[in-house]
């Protein structure tokens, strides 16, 4: 296949710079970021802003003031998208990072609008990831997602596709302070809004099951924090819930093995004979 050449100079980075303000930049982060005309940025601490204006020669642009009350989201992101773009598109073009909290790909639909509108125009796009905080979430419970496995959705989709849910995988819940609405708002939740969220929990948990409503420090200075949710009552979220926490729900039990002839094999060099080959050890 062959890919075409881009019509102008124009470079887009896509940069994550981790949960916790700056603490979390990575090396390939900073160096990005030291290498672009424009930083375009979308985070909501000014002290981030702050940083980011002192350390980089390129200029800094504040994209949090395209959100307002009452306002589609996806208004929002296609305006952040496009001033991205555009400044992209300057001129002969020019290089330029969009710069957001945690990972960049995660739940952040500006970047997917990005990478969409930049194909279309062959403009090459690179991703530097971040310390999502999922990956934060996960240090603070300390949580392994090996031996049982892991479900994720954002709250809102969990409910509009109905997912099938396995009470004996852990959950985490994205969105949740933000469930059933694509509309931005700062005012505070009603209990009822988590009313339809619970009711559906409740089809595979049992009412006393008790999930955490996660925290992760976002600040040098702040500490993560925990808080017990039980499944029956959800309404306690809109007292507690903010844009900053994740909902985890813990397996209710272990899921069995099944496979008796498989748990035997793993452990079994007999078994292990049979997966490889011990005459070549080019894969070793
Ligand atoms: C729009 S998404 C952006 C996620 C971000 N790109 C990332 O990788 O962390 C925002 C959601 O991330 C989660 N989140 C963000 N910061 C958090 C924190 N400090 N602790 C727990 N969850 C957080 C919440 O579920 C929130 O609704």
């Amino acid at each position: 296949m062959t890919v075409p050449s881009p019509s102008t100079s124009a470079r887009i980075t896509i940069v994550g710079i981790g949960t916790v303000s700056v603490m979390q930049m990575t090396k390939e982060a900073d160096a990005a970021l030291a290498n672009v005309d424009a930083l375009y940025v979308l985070h909501a601490q000014s002290i981030v802003l702050d940083y980011l204006r002192r350390h980089y020669d390129a200029p800094v642009t504040d994209l949090s003031v395209t959100y307002a009350e009452d306002k589609p989201r996806r208004q929002t992101y296609h305006e952040v998208a496009q001033a991205v773009m555009d400044a992209a598109t300057e001129g002969a073009g020019r290089h330029v990072a969009y710069v957001t909290s945690g990972h960049p790909l995660v739940l952040v639909t500006p970047s997917q609008l990005i990478l969409k509108a930049a194909e279309k125009r062959t403009i090459p796009v690179a991703i530097v990831p971040g310390l999502s905080s999922l990956d934060t979430v996960w240090a603070d419970l300390r949580f392994d997602p090996g031996p049982d496995g892991a479900m994720m959705f954002d709250a809102t989709s969990l409910l509009l596709r109905r997912y099938t849910l396995d009470s004996t995988v852990p959950l985490f819940l994205w969105q949740v302070n933000t469930v059933e609405t694509s509309l931005f708002s700062t005012h505070k939740n009603r209990p009822e809004r988590f009313t339809r969220l619970q009711e559906y929990l409740l089809r595979f948990y049992p009412a006393d099951h008790v999930a955490k409503l996660v925290h992760s420090a976002s600040f040098p200075i702040s500490r993560a924090e925990v808080r017990d949710v039980p499944i029956g009552e959800m309404g306690i979220l809109a007292e507690i819930a903010t844009s900053q926490h994740i909902l985890y729900v813990p397996p209710v039990v272990r899921r069995q093995i099944v496979d008796m002839e498989l748990s035997a094999g793993v452990s079994s060099v007999a078994h292990l004979d049979r997966l490889i080959d011990r005459g070549d050890t080019s894969t070793g």
